[in-house]
C-alpha cells in the first residue's frame, strides 16, 4: 500500500511541479456532468424505512448476502419474503425525505431507495453513474452487486458502470444512512436540520471509450493575458489529440496528450475579466476524438493584498449574505435551478455581490447560477464546532468532502473562498487539523483565497482581537460575532473596537438576530423586527469603523430549519435570524442592510 502510495505521490509530484499555476489536483474528478450526455433517474423512487437496517444485517448483526439490495421477487406463493418495494412507500428523488413524508420529519437512520430502469447500450461507450450528493453515508448496488459506497452529505460522487448495464430493467438499490455521528463531517451537533436523502440529482453519464474526463482552465495568476489549464482524458492512446475552442476570442488550438493522457496548455488571450458588474462567461469547446464537451467558463483573477481583497487587480468590499440550501417556501433542500435562482435573486436585491453558501457545499445550480448573476461565492466544508479533531478517520472524511468540494467547482469563476471550518473551538488538535487541511487546499487549488470562518476573538478593555492562531494559515479571516444577540444590548454595538494580529482581510462572515416575520414591538422587544433591526443598524456603525473589513455576509438570508430551535410559537423548528422569512416575506432588517450596502461604491 505504502508502495502505491508513494508512487501516486511521484506521479502527482511530477504532474503538479509542471503545472505551475494550474495544479492538477491529486484526485481527478469527473468534470462538467450537467454538459454531458446523461439519462436522468430522477423521479418516484420506492423506498423502505429500515431504522434497525434488516435490510442489511441478519439476526446475528452479520451483513446479509440476500439483503434488500437484490429485491428478492416471489417465485412461489409460500415464498417467505418480509420486503416489496413495489408495494411499500415513494418519494421524489432528488429531495430529503424529512420533507416529503409526515413520518420522516425527525427520522435518523437508513432509508432503502429502489427504482428500475433501462439503458440503451451503444457499442464502445462507457457509462458513469453519477449522485450529485446523498446525505450522509450510501452503499450502492446495481444489478445486486455492491458497486461502492459514498460518506458525506453534501459532495457528488460517482462509480464507473461500464459494462454492467443491461438494456432492459436494470436495478439500482441505494442503502442511504443519515444518522449522526461523533466522529462524522459534521458531527452530532449543528444548527440545521439533517435532511436525509438522496438529495440531489442522479443519473448515468454516458461518454466514449476515450473521453475528457477532467480539466482546469482559467487565467494565469501571474500573466493575465495567458489562460492556462491542463485536459486529462481517460483511455487514451497515444497520438491522441484534444482540441481547445473558445470561439469569442478567436482561440482554436490543438494538442496531442502525452502518455498520462494529460494535455497541458498556455494560450495566449485577451479576455473581457469575468467581474460581478459584467460576469462574463465564454463558451469553451473541449473536444477528443471527435467528442466535444462544452462548458462556460470565466476568467478572472483574485488576490489579497494586505487587508484588501483585489478582484482582478481592483479592491473590492465584499457585500454579502450568508445562505443556508434551504429551499424557499417548499423548506427542505433545495433541488431545482429555478430555487436556487430564487434565493440568489434575493440576494441581489439586498445589493449584495457575494454569498456565504453554509455551512457545506450547495448544489451546483447554486455555483452556477451565482457564477451567471455575479455574485461572488464563499463555498465550505461542514468542519462545524467540535468535529473529533483527534480522529484520523474524521480528517481523511474532511479532506476527502475538501477535494470533492474542490474538484467540482475548479472552473467556476465566481467561487473564490474555500472555507474549510466554521466556529471551531481552539486547540492544539483543532490547530494541526485545520493546518494540514489549509495546506491541501492550497495543494489542490492555489489560485483561491483559503477562509475560516472563527469565533475565537477574545475581549479585553472593550476591543475584540482577533488572535486565533490558525489565523496564520488563512489566506482572509471570517469573523462570526453576535453583539446584540449572544451578549451586548443591541445599542452597545456600535462603539465596538476590533484589532487584528494579522495583517489580513477580515470578512465579518455572520452577525445578525432572530426576528418572527410580522412580530412589531418595540426595539428591546426579543423576537420582534424592530429588535432584530436594531441589531442590523448597530452592528453596521460597528463594521463602517473596522479598518481592515474587506466584506460581510450577515446571518442569515432566510429563515432555516434547526433542531435546536424550539420555542414554539416564535421557532417551531425554523432558525429566525433569517431577513426574509422562509414564505418569502422581507423584515425590517432586509431594508436597513440593502440601505447600508448602497453607501458602498464597488
Ligand atoms: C453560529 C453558527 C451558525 C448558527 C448561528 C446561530 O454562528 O455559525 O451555524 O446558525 O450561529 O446561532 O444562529
Amino acid at each position: 500500500m505504502i508502495k502505491k502510495y508513494l508512487f501516486t505521490f511521484f506521479l502527482v509530484a511530477v504532474i503538479s511541479s509542471s503545472l505551475q499555476g494550474s495544479q492538477i489536483t491529486n484526485d481527478l474528478f469527473l468534470q462538467n456532468i450537467q454538459n454531458r450526455d446523461s439519462q436522468t433517474l430522477d423521479g418516484l423512487w420506492s423506498i423502505i424505512i429500515d431504522p434497525l437496517e434488516n435490510g442489511y444485517y441478519n439476526h446475528r448483526y452479520q451483513p446479509k448476502e440476500d439483503g434488500y439490495f437484490i429485491d428478492r421477487q416471489m417465485k412461489h406463493p409460500s415464498d417467505l419474503i418480509e420486503y416489496n418495494f413495489d408495494s411499500d412507500y415513494q418519494i421524489m428523488v432528488p429531495g430529503d425525505w424529512n420533507t416529503q413524508m409526515e413520518k420522516l420529519y425527525y427520522y435518523e437512520g437508513t432509508i432503502w431507495y429502489k427504482r428500475n430502469f433501462n439503458h440503451h447500450l451503444v457499442n464502445g461507450e462507457n457509462t458513469y453513474l453519477y449522485f450529485g450528493a446523498v446525505n450522509y453515508h450510501s452503499i450502492v448496488y446495481l444489478n445486486g452487486e455492491k458497486i461502492g459506497e459514498h460518506i458525506g452529505g453534501y459532495t457528488p460522487f460517482y462509480f464507473d458502470v461500464t459494462g454492467k448495464l443491461k438494456e432492459k430493467d436494470n436495478l439500482i438499490v441505494v442503502k442511504v444512512d443519515n444518522k449522526r455521528l461523533r466522529e462524522a463531517v459534521p458531527t452530532v451537533n449543528t444548527d440545521w436540520w439533517n435532511y436525509g436523502g438522496i438529495t440531489r440529482s442522479v443519473s448515468i453519464i454516458n461518454v466514449p471509450k476515450t473521453h475528457i474526463y477532467d480539466y482546469k482552465i482559467q487565467l494565469d495568476n501571474n500573466d493575465l493575458q495567458k489562460i492556462t489549464g491542463w485536459i486529462k482524458l481517460k483511455n487514451s492512446n497515444l497520438k491522441d489529440e484534444v482540441s481547445i475552442k473558445i470561439p469569442e476570442l478567436n482561440i482554436d488550438e490543438t494538442y496531442q496528450a502525452d502518455h498520462r493522457g494529460i494535455v497541458e496548455f498556455e494560450i495566449k488571450a485577451n479576455p473581457e475579466y469575468w467581474s460581478t458588474k459584467n460576469p462574463k462567461l465564454y463558451d469553451v469547446i473541449l473536444s477528443s476524438n471527435n467528442n466535444p464537451i462544452n462548458d462556460q467558463i470565466g476568467f478572472r483573477t483574485i488576490e489579497t493584498k494586505g487587508a484588501k481583497i483585489l478582484l482582478n487587480g481592483e479592491e473590492i468590499f465584499l457585500k454579502g449574505i450568508s445562505i443556508h440550501e434551504e429551499s424557499p417556501f417548499k423548506t427542505g433542500r433545495v433541488t431545482s435551478k429555478e430555487e436556487a435562482q430564487i434565493l440568489l435573486q434575493w440576494a441581489l436585491d439586498l445589493g449584495s455581490n457575494f454569498v456565504r453558501l453554509a455551512h457545506y457545499p450547495h448544489n451546483e445550480y447554486m455555483v452556477r447560477e451565482a457564477e451567471k448573476m455575479g455574485l461572488l461565492v464563499w463555498s465550505e466544508i461542514p468542519v462545524y464546532w467540535t468535529v473529533l479533531f483527534e480522529n484520523a478517520d474524521t480528517y481523511i472524511n474532511a479532506e476527502r468532502q475538501l477535494n470533492e468540494m474542490i474538484a467540482r467547482d475548479k472552473n467556476r469563476a465566481a467561487v473564490v473562498l474555500w472555507s474549510i471550518a466554521n466556529e471551531t473551538p481552539e486547540g492544539e488538535a483543532r490547530l494541526n487539523f485545520l493546518k494540514k487541511l489549509a495546506s491541501k487546499a492550497r495543494e489542490m487549488d492555489n489560485t483561491r483565497l483559503i477562509t475560516a470562518a472563527l469565533d475565537t476573538q477574545t475581549r479585553r478593555e472593550g476591543v475584540n482581537h482577533i488572535e486565533d492562531p490558525f489565523g496564520e494559515f488563512v489566506d482572509v479571516i471570517g469573523i462570526n460575532s453576535y453583539c446584540g444577540w449572544y451578549g451586548g444590548t443591541p445599542t452597545s454595538c456600535s462603539k465596538i473596537k476590533w484589532e487584528s494580529e494579522y495583517n489580513k482581510p477580515v470578512i465579518m462572515s455572520e452577525f445578525g438576530a432572530g426576528a418572527l416575520q410580522g412580530n412589531h414591538g418595540n426595539d428591546i422587544d426579543r423576537w420582534t423586527e424592530e429588535y432584530q433591526d436594531a441589531v442590523y443598524i448597530n452592528n453596521i456603525e460597528m463594521l463602517k469603523n473596522i479598518e481592515f473589513l474587506a466584506g460581510t455576509s450577515p446571518w442569515i438570508l432566510m429563515d432555516f430549519r434547526s433542531p435546536r430551535r424550539h420555542l414554539r410559537k416564535i421557532q417551531a423548528d425554523f432558525n429566525r435570524k433569517g431577513l426574509i422569512s422562509e414564505q418569502g416575506v422581507r423584515k425590517k432588517a432586509f431594508f436597513t442592510l440593502m440601505e447600508y450596502y448602497k453607501t458602498i461604491e464597488n
